[in-house]
């Protein structure tokens, strides 16, 4: 097993704890708790709350609120995904394994436990025991922006716009960056606002940060094209069916892994201000642009 697989077993297994425990303290109608419950139990990659646990990692800091801003990340990327399913957006039925929320709770459930995740975890993070105060405020006020009309929202504005029309590379580079860069760029600040970490390194973190959100999000078109619905647990081949403008239709497949190849190492370069030899990071980023799913 290496240092990566133990590490990723052992926090992905407190990751989905503190989940849970979140969850079940919210006060809300039973049938809303199990439709955010749902999406959020089905598993997932749990990859953005692992950057931030990375980032601790590399500077070398024990926090004791890490798994629960890990979890808020998740609790957005998850409403996030219920969001992206829906009819009105991507329009699939299959998510992290099973039919997706929409299909089990209808759509009005749907779009309200998603609704229930993205405010329940500004909560969670203005209640956070053992932050500064000012730390606190940095934190929401950075997940504000980078999941908001800033970032995330924004960006899936743009994904849903550019459907059926041709747009550059450029544009795309855009789309991508706010879509999924923002959020993990976000969970990678966190750990070094949770850390304390000096501009120089938060500056060369932030860097890192705008790369591997570009390759993460580049393997993703990839994997919709060479991917298989049984392993992604999400339907393969719905970006070419849907028209989407992805790395591959603009640049061919091979066009699109060597541009996600530039990002990564871009992204690894990055991490050498912060460590001459190489750190869990390294190996995090090398996972997410080589995964399979
Ligand atoms: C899928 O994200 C949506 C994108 C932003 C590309 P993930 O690939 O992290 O999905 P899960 O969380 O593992 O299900
Ligand atoms: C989703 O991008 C980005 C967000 C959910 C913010 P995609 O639409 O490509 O993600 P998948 O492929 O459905 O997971
Ligand atoms: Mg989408
Ligand atoms: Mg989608
Ligand atoms: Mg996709």
């Amino acid at each position: 097993m290496t240092i990566l697989q133990s590490f990723t077993e052992k926090h992905v297994l407190k990751i989905d704890g503190k989940l849970s425990e979140l969850i079940q303290s919210i006060e809300a109608p039973a049938i809303l708790k199990e439709a955010m419950n749902y999406s959020l139990i089905a598993g997932g990659k749990r990859v953005r709350p692992l950057f931030l646990l990375a980032v601790l990692d590399l500077l070398e800091v024990k926090h004791p609120e890490s798994f629960t801003v890990g979890s808020v990340i998740e609790m957005i990327h998850t409403y996030s995904l219920i969001h992206d399913d829906l009819p009105a957006m991507d329009n699939d039925d299959y998510r992290r394994g099973q039919l997706t929320n929409h299909k089990v709770f209808g759509e009005a459930l749907a779009i309200l436990a998603g609704d229930g995740l993205l405010t329940f975890s500004f909560g969670v993070l203005a209640r956070l025991e053992d932050v500064p105060a000012e730390q606190k405020l940095e934190l929401i006020n950075l997940l504000s922006s980078a999941a908001g009309a800033e970032g995330m929202v924004g960006g899936q504005v743009l994904d849903i716009e550019s459907e059926r029309k041709i747009v550059t590379v450029d544009e795309l580079e855009l789309i991508h960056l706010n879509k999924t860069g923002a959020l993990l760029t976000f969970s990678i600040e966190a750990g070094a606002i949770l850390s304390s970490a000096d501009s120089k390194t938060r500056k060369a973190l932030k860097e890192f940060g705008y790369h591997i959100g570009l390759a993460f999000q580049i393997q993703d078109d990839i994997l919709d094209i060479e991917g298989t619905t049984e392993t992604l647990g999400k339907t393969a081949g719905k970006d070419v069916a849907s028209e989407k403008n992805t790395y591959p239709a603009l640049l061919t497949l091979e066009g699109a892994k060597n541009k996600k190849e530039w990002h990564y190492n871009q992204a690894v370069k990055s991490l050498r201000y912060i460590s001459s030899e190489p750190v869990l990071l390294d190996e995090l980023a090398a996972y997410i642009v080589n995964r399979n799913k």
